[in-house]
């Protein structure tokens, strides 16, 4: 009886010894262990799972898979990317190669894959800058345009910035982010005061007689003033901190935007193919620009590969009705958007140096707006110039507030039409509208 028990026991664990390795063999054969994986996937041990989901040559044929598709992805993108150089290369081509001025700028005004253009803001900020004034100037263009599009700043001072003062311009800049300081990128850059010297050239005599001669008008004494001039006329575009920037808008302290600016001003620009734009002109005292005129029309004969044939070019902009002589007109560089890489041309160099040679910037008072305005005039074509009608801007005692009544309930501008500068007596607006046969606002001859 016990022999017959123990024999029944033996038999019974022989069997199930020789199922569970049979169990054991059929979970891990492949068939098994798709079905298994798909059924009882969650419930079998850790050694079964893992393993278990799919089979060593499906694992091949994906990762054979990705990397087709990898491929084929790196291909289109050099087939684009070669694309896009030759069309760059085509390009500069057409406008007479990379020594022309818009060839030189064609890298530019190429739309990377929708990325948003290289573009910052400047500011100079002097000790004659009331640090209220530039924050203002700053919180304002940043809630009327940037706040949605998070541009960044470059801020350049004679000397180093105060630490508070930059606490409160980056605070300024952060509080209209809500509160966010690290999606706008902010620069402070301070030059030498060495640098801020007579050029070599110039004979200081002449230059120091300039500042009591032309007294009576502003800042016609300030030495100050005249060096700014040449910096923002020859150097802040070839300064290390906007080497990678195409575009950059000037904002001075105490200045003020009156209208919502809802749209990508960069983009548009660059999309547009324009070079340069502006809210107010102005005729200046002719006594600041003395022989200005004459030496650009030598440098045209000097150079008139770098000169746009005057049916083309802006000249008529900045001479009288139907003659060659100068009317002292000129964009006021308080408000500019512009390319950078326009003053980096070889034809604007250039005609910079031969400016800066004269030395009439300390000599008499040619000023930034005035080198900038002559040769955006006659180193482009007319149309890569822009008059944002839109953009309200207020400096000093001039405003640019929209006329047209549709333009200033679009953008909700707060300025009074009435003060609107464009069409009085000193402004160059009239002269702009005639030249290029625009219509002018309803409106524009009832101001006093
Ligand atoms: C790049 O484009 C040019 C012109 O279309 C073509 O001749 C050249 O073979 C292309 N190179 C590559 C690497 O695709
Ligand atoms: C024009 O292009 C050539 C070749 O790419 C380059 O070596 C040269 O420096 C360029 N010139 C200017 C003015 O950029």
């Amino acid at each position: 009886m016990h022999v017959l028990l123990s024999k029944k026991i033996a038999r019974f664990l022989l069997i199930s010894f020789i199922f569970v390795v049979a169990l054991i063999m059929a979970l891990k054969h492949p068939a098994t262990k798709e079905i298994s994986g798909q059924y009882l996937g969650p419930y079998l041990p850790e050694s079964f799972r893992s393993t278990a989901k799919i089979s060593v040559e499906e694992q091949r044929r994906i990762q054979r898979e990705k990397e087709e598709a990898e491929l084929k992805q790196s291909l289109e993108q050099a087939a684009i990317k070669n694309a896009t150089e030759y069309a760059i290369k085509e390009k500069i081509k057409s406008y007479g190669g990379n020594e022309t001025t818009l060839g030189f700028m064609v890298p530019s005004y190429i739309n990377h894959g929708g990325s948003p253009p290289k573009a910052c803001f400047v500011s100079l900020i002097t000790d004659k800058d009331p640090i209220a004034q530039i924050i203002e100037s700053i919180s304002n263009v940043q809630e009327k345009f940037n706040k949605k599009f998070a541009y960044p700043w470059v801020f350049i001072s004679l000397g180093k910035l105060d630490g508070s003062k930059e606490n409160m311009i980056s605070q300024t800049i952060t509080d209209t982010m809500n509160g966010d300081s690290k999606v706008v990128d902010i620069k402070f850059i301070s030059l030498s005061p060495e640098e801020w010297v007579y050029p070599e050239w110039v004979d200081e005599n002449k230059a120091a007689e300039s500042l009591i001669a032309l007294a009576n008008m502003p800042d016609g004494d300030s030495r100050a003033v005249r060096y700014q001039a040449r910096f923002w006329a020859g150097f802040f575009w070839k300064h290390p901190s906007l080497k990678n920037f195409d575009w950059y808008w000037r904002v001075d302290p105490g200045i003020k935007l009156y209208c919502d600016i809802d749209y990508d001003v960069f983009r548009w620009m660059q999309d547009r193919g324009k070079v340069f734009g502006f809210t107010l002109s102005m005729s200046e005292a002719k006594e600041a620009n003395e022989k200005i005129w004459d030496v650009t029309k030598k440098f045209a004969k000097d150079f008139p590969k770098y000169i746009i044939e005057d049916k083309d070019n802006f000249k008529a902009f900045i001479t009288k009705k139907d003659s060659d002589d100068f009317n002292n007109c000129e964009f006021k560089s308080n408000f500019e958007i512009g390319n950078l890489n326009f003053y980096r041309s070889p034809a604007y160099r250039n005609f910079f140096d031969v400016i800066d040679k004269e030395g009439g910037i300390f000599y008499y008072k040619w000023s930034e707006s005035i080198i900038h305005t002559i040769g955006l005039s006659i180193l482009l074509p007319k149309d890569k110039i822009y008059f944002f009608e839109n953009i309200g801007f207020h400096y000093d005692k001039y405003d640019n507030c929209p006329l047209n009544d549709d333009i200033w309930s679009q953008y909700k501008c707060d300025c009074d039409q009435g003060n609107d500068f464009t069409f009085r007596s000193g402004s160059c607006g009239e002269h702009y509208f005639d030249i290029l046969k625009k219509d002018k606002p309803e409106g524009w001859n009832k101001l006093p």
